[in-house]
């Protein structure tokens, strides 16, 4: 049994907790928040479950395995180091830190613990993501040629960061989890409307052999839209996460191209074939997720999700942030 102190409970908090709870090979131990309110809401629904307002006490507890840091990223690096100074394994919300030196930081003081660090990507576990890395990974798409997601909605807006390091953790997570090789560089633009940050940006990623990756995030959208193309070389895919049933389409479409001597004699002849959708796993995310938080604890195995993969995502934030300052310029990674 893993034994998890959690510290924040807003609003993703809860899910982490009734995660762990029902999980069997977790116990929350403890909750922290620096919110009285907060904590009431704890009792409220665990009642007998211990709290604290000093994250000290919870994160110097010795009847604790494992802290989960579920507060806002400008907290993250002072909690998990004093976590894993404390001797207790991290799982830790995207984006993992602030800026890459913190990261780096943290995946060396685990490394000399032997201590494990997760990081919340939860799209990871979805079933539908697990479906599309089946999808590519078997060669069913075969080489991809790009990556183009449409994440936006009115709101949530966040006071501490822009909506790129809101919303695009998820699909740089997701790009960095399908997409072989190291991406190469990063152009981004976005405008701020309203509280100085930006509420609407648009990044674009190169990575190696012609693959490219496009995101538009955005806190101004009338609607909510969350709908992702993958366009591979034999097949592609349309993944649109809010609606229930055949969130994953796949078209057997495709162009191939004959060339004879020069562009005139070029042959461009479409492929269009049948569409279909694969059956997608309804597990909660976060239930499969925890459950490997605890395995990869008890195994002394490293996530995929850890934390070099958090650094991953950091660098491309930051090199998005750079290019957006600089009105585009494409910023090598
Ligand atoms: N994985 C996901 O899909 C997902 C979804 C939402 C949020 N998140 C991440 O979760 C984190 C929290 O987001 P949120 O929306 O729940 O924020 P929130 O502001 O609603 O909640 C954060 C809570 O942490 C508490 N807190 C802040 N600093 C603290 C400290 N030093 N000690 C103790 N308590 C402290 C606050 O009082 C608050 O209750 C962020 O990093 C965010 O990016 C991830």
């Amino acid at each position: 049994m893993i034994r998890v102190g959690v510290i924040g409970y807003g609003y993703w908090g809860p899910n982490i907790v009734r995660n762990l709870q029902g999980l069997g090979s977790t116990r929350v131990e403890m909750v922290c928040d620096s919110s009285s309110t907060a904590l009431a809401r704890v009792r409220k629904a665990y009642p007998g479950l211990r709290t604290t307002q000093d994250s000290g006490e919870l994160l110097r507890s010795p009847e604790i395995d494992a802290v989960a840091v579920i507060t806002p990223v400008w907290t993250h690096y002072e909690l998990a180091k004093a976590a894993l100074e404390n001797g207790k394994h991290v799982f830790i919300e995207k984006p993992f830190t602030s800026n890459s030196d913190q990261a780096k930081e943290l995946i060396d003081l685990a490394a000399r613990k032997g201590l494990t660090v997760m990081v919340d990507h939860t799209f990871l576990f979805t079933g539908a993501v697990r479906k599309i890395r089946q999808l590519v990974e078997s060669g069913s798409l075969g080489d991809l040629y790009y990556y183009d997601s449409l994440r936006v909605n009115l709101g949530l807006f966040q006071h501490d960061v822009s909506v790129i390091w809101d919303l695009a953790p998820h699909d740089l997570s997701i790009m960095d989890h399908l997409i072989k090789g190291e991406p190469e560089a990063v152009v981004a633009t976005g405008e701020r409307h309203l509280n100085g940050v930006e509420d609407v940006a648009f990044m674009t990623i190169y990575f190696p052999r012609n693959v490219i990756a496009h995101i538009n995030v955005n806190w101004l959208s009338p609607v909510k839209i969350r709908t992702t193309l993958i366009g591979g070389q034999k097949k592609m895919l349309v993944w649109n996460d809010l609606v229930a049933d055949e969130k994953i389409r796949v078209y057997d479409k495709g162009v191939d191209i004959a060339s004879g001597e020069g562009i005139r004699n070029m042959l461009v002849s479409y492929r269009t074939g049948d569409m279909w959708a694969p059956q997608v796993e309804q597990l909660e995310a976060l239930h499969v997720e925890l459950g490997y938080f605890a395995d990869c604890i008890t195994k002394s195995e490293a996530p995929f999700n850890d934390g070099h993969a958090g650094l991953r995502v950091v660098q491309m934030l930051e090199a998005a942030e750079e290019s957006i300052q600089k009105r585009g310029e494409l910023v090598q990674l």
